[in-house]
């Protein structure tokens, strides 16, 4: 049960408004990046990482990871506009063909009890995503207004990683580009296939770093860990 990760980190960053790539912003000094691939350089199951960077960041980039000793990147790609984009690029360089688990790089706190239950599900099923079931009352909104309150019992949100195996992935991604149609994850793509996807209870503290106020979460979460 061994695994590839295409991570995406190609991405501006604009809501965290840091100014640079937000991937290079650091908890406890160490960049988010490398958080993140610290979580699957330490898993014996996964096997390799493509990563997707901006041309621009990619010897800056190469210099982290050889000075954090992060060894198991064996592709670097060019991302591209948009990022599912930069998911097929990776995907394109992927040397493997067997279960390829997408991740967001800006995820830096993925649990390996999730990651290995992806790759199972993925591996019986196709696909698997994880998910975090909805907390609070949900409603349907238009113009300020209240339309329905949603049944919160059959909503959940949406994490990454996802994990297909690499036919499925690649059939949905060469579907989505060649109907131009743009997804805001890689389930959607494989929805349209008709695929079934399942979902792989996660944790809330797989928390992406977005706005500022998730550098503050990030920095707590990462002292309880370490206590
Ligand atoms: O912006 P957001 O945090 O939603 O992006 C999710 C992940 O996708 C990040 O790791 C980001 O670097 C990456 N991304 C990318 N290419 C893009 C846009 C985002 O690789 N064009």
């Amino acid at each position: 049960m061994v695994y590839t990760v295409l991570l995406p980190a190609a991405g501006s960053g604009k809501r965290m408004g840091a100014g640079q790539n937000k991937l290079f912003l650091e908890l406890r000094k160490v960049p988010i990046l490398i958080h993140t691939l610290r979580a699957f350089e330490q898993d014996q199951k996964c096997q390799e990482i493509v990563l997707a960077v901006k041309k621009e960041e990619q010897a800056f980039i190469e210099k982290l990871l050889a000075e954090h000793q992060i060894t198991k990147v064996v592709a670097i790609t060019e991302g591209g506009a948009e990022r599912q984009h930069s998911v097929y690029a990776c995907l394109k360089a992927s040397p493997s063909k067997g279960i390829l688990l997408v991740h967001d790089a800006a995820r830096p706190f993925i649990r390996q009890e999730v990651i290995h239950r992806l790759v199972q599900v993925a591996e019986e099923f196709g696909a698997a995503v994880a998910a975090v079931r909805a907390k609070d009352t949900m409603k349907k909104v238009e113009n300020g207004i209240i339309q329905e309150t949603v049944d919160r019992d059959s909503l959940w949100i949406i994490q990454t990683p996802q994990a297909f195996k690499y036919d499925v992935l690649e059939q949905a991604e060469r579907l989505a580009e060649k109907e131009g149609f743009l997804g805001t994850d890689e389930a959607m793509l494989v929805e349209r296939l008709g695929e079934h996807v399942h979902i792989v209870e996660s944790t809330y503290d797989n928390v992406k770093m977005t706005t500022q106020e998730d550098l503050l979460f990030g920095e707590v979460i990462l002292t309880k860990r370490e206590q």
